[in-house]
Parts: structure tokens; sequence; C-alpha cells
């Protein structure tokens, strides 16, 4: 696991950036990993500054994200679908036909996430999956406890999590308590994960995904079983490491 630490958010956006910017380089239609959340916000405005100033295209380009909420109603400007549409992809060149999401409001939810999960097979699996995580630990929405084998499922979420979020809705009320995400299993598949934390109060979390054991307690800290995982923090996220 390589850990950076860097001065600021903005850092934290340049040097995600670079990464995407080089494999896209060299793989026009790889496949990103999408994460929703304020962790990305920087690498995604660094990456839309890079395409309209001509230095990268997303043209051909393939994009899974993470994690949709249960039970918001289709367009509902907080379902992850929308945001990645208006944070990301509808401000570069994707083709919205290539960018999927895991359903959260399907009849069938069962055999939606396994649809999901063939059609990131079919896609060759992600070549680079951005990741924020949660002041629990979680990752995509994998809360403690979750199994490091999981696949693509409902989850509900802690209260803990529902907290953090309700800055995104009116009241916290109105934050779903049931979400489907990629699996810890899933996640671990790609073959690069980039994984950026900002903030003191992701100082904890980031602690037990570096130096903690690999536990379920902190489902971060099963990225310790993969071959190639980039860590950014600012330094109020890495405060705690020894
Ligand atoms: C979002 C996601 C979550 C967030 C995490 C941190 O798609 O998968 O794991 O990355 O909750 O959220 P922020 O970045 O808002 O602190």
């Amino acid at each position: 696991m390589e850990i950076v630490i860097l001065p600021n958010t903005a850092e934290v956006g340049r040097l995600a950036a670079d990464q995407i910017e080089s494999l896209l380089a060299g793989k026009a239609h790889a496949v990103l990993g999408l994460a929703t959340g304020s962790s990305p916000l920087p690498i995604y405005r660094e990456l839309e500054q890079r395409y309209q100033s001509g230095t990268v295209s997303f043209a051909r380009a393939r994009a899974f994200t993470l994690d949709e909420y249960v039970g918001l109603p289709d367009g509902h400007p907080e379902q992850y679908r929308e945001v990645i549409r208006k944070e990301f992809t509808d401000k570069v060149d994707f083709d919205p036909a290539n960018v999927h999401g895991p359903a959260g409001n399907a009849a069938g939810t069962h055999y939606a996430c396994q649809a999901y999960e063939k059609a990131v097979q079919a896609a060759g699996g992600v070549d680079l999956q951005i990741l924020g995580i949660g002041t629990d630990g979680h990752i995509g929405f994998n809360e403690p406890g979750s199994s490091l084998a999981s696949r693509t499922r409902i989850k509900t979420l802690t209260e803990q999590t529902r907290r953090d979020n309700a800055r995104f809705f009116d009241s916290l009320d109105e934050v779903p308590r049931h979400v489907v995400t990629q699996g810890l299993g899933t996640i671990l598949e790609a073959s690069h994960i980039l994984l950026a934390a900002t903030g003191a109060n992701k100082a904890q979390a980031v602690r037990h995904l570096v130096e903690g054991p690999v536990s379920a307690l902190c489902p971060a800290s099963a990225l310790q079983l993969h071959p190639h995982v980039t860590v950014l923090l600012d330094d109020a996220a890495a405060s705690q490491l020894s």
C-alpha cells in the first residue's frame, strides 16, 4: 500500500488525475470505478479542467459507480446516478451509455445485483477504482461487519453514516436507510485502487485502514490484501498515523 501525504485537497485531486490521465493515455477504453461523496470532487474538478484544456478525453472510457441509495425516486438530485452525472460525467466527454450504476430501485434486487457484477466482468473489470472512506471505515457502503468476500448487494447504513450524509439532504429523516453497494470482494478485483481521504474526521478510519488488523470491523482494512493501492491523504487525515 502506497501512502502519499499531500498539503491540500487540490494536490490530492492533481495526483489522482495524473494517474487517471496516464491510464487513459495508454488505454483509451479503460474502465474507471467512480465514487460519490465529497472526497472525489477535487479529482473530478481537476479532470474537468484537463478535459477542457485538451489533455484528457473520456470519449472511449467506461465507468461503473460503487453504490446507489435504495428508495429515492428516479431523478432525485441525491441519487448517485444523478450526482455522478452532474459532478463529473456530464462535464467531460463521457458517453452516457458507458456510465453504469447499480440499480437502487429494481424489482428483483438480487438479480439486478448479479447483473451488475456480470456487467463489470464483461467490461474486463475495473482498471482504476476511486474510493473515499467513511468515518466508520466503510468503503463503497460496506459498513462494519461486511464480509471481506462480499459482492454487490443491499446493505443497511449505520446511523453514523446516515448522520454523516445528512448534509446532502434537508433533514436526517430524508437520508435513505438502505443502499445497493459493490461488495468488498468486488472492489478488491480492481487492478488499481486509489483512495482519497481528507480532513481530521477521517483520521481514525485512515489509521485503521493503514495500521489496523485486517478486520470486517474496519472494512477499508481489506485494502491491505490488495497488491496495488494508493492512499492520498492531507495532513489532517494522516494525523493519527504513527
Ligand atoms: C460513495 C461511497 C462512500 C463514500 C464515503 C465517504 O460512493 O462509496 O464510501 O466514499 O462515505 O464520503 P465523503 O467523501 O463524502 O466523506
